[in-house]
């Protein structure tokens, strides 16, 4: 399956998802990346992993839909046929998400349901639980709330920081991503019916 990254900074998602990518048995191909901002750093990480990108500029379009029909030309036009959202800051249109639905993956650094939208890591440690993670989901039109692909689980420990758990939680994001875009990948994970579907048929 030959996929897209949509980033808007760091890209490390991004650049495990190129690394795991290379394995030969590995059911995707990374084959563009997409910023919406002309400075992201990932670009460079992307370009040294000789993985095409481009920049679609959110700040040059009139409408949120006219950037969003700008990125379905980007990755049409490279064939694209799985969309991975990974540290992307914008919100997309409806249209664009039905558009890919089924197609397209976000990973967000929460156990999803919980702690849905910004500073995840914040909420976690304010609501105080013990156990936090990160989900792989299919992006639907409502934020953060797509069925589930994949979760990984880390412990929240006595003195954490926001930062040193968000530290703890992005080194298993590093890892699941990677697995739950293979899953998809390798159609053992199928959106259907508004659930996630697993090969064996089970949800
Ligand atoms: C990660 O924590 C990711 O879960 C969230 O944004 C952060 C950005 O990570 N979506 P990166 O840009 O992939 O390094």
């Amino acid at each position: 399956k030959r996929v897209g990254i949509l980033i808007s900074g760091r890209g490390s998602n991004m650049a495990s998802l190129i690394e795991a990518a290379q394995a030969p048995d590995y059911p995707a191909e990374i084959a563009l990346v997409v910023s919406n901002r002309p400075g992201a750093a990932g670009l460079v990480r992307a370009q040294a992993a000789g993985v095409a990108t481009a920049i679609v500029d959110h700040r040059l379009f009139p409408a949120r839909a006219d950037f969003d029909a700008a990125l379905g030309r980007a990755f049409e036009e490279a064939g694209i046929e799985l969309i991975c959202l990974a540290g992307f800051m914008r919100i997309l249109t409806d249209g664009f998400v039905q558009a890919w639905l089924g197609r397209m993956l976000n990973i967000h650094p929460s156990l999803l349901p919980l702690f849905k939208g910004l500073h995840p890591h914040r909420q976690a440690l304010e609501a105080g639980v013990r156990i936090h993670g990160c989900t792989v989901h299919f992006v639907v039109p409502e934020l953060d709330s797509g069925p589930i692909v994949a979760q990984a689980a880390v412990p929240v420990l006595p003195g954490d920081t926001e930062e040193m758990l968000a530290s703890r939680v992005l080194a298993e994001e590093h890892r699941l991503y990677p697995l739950g875009l293979s899953l998809v990948a390798a159609g053992q994970a199928r959106l259907e019916g508004g659930r996630t579907v697993f090969a064996n048929g089970s949800r």
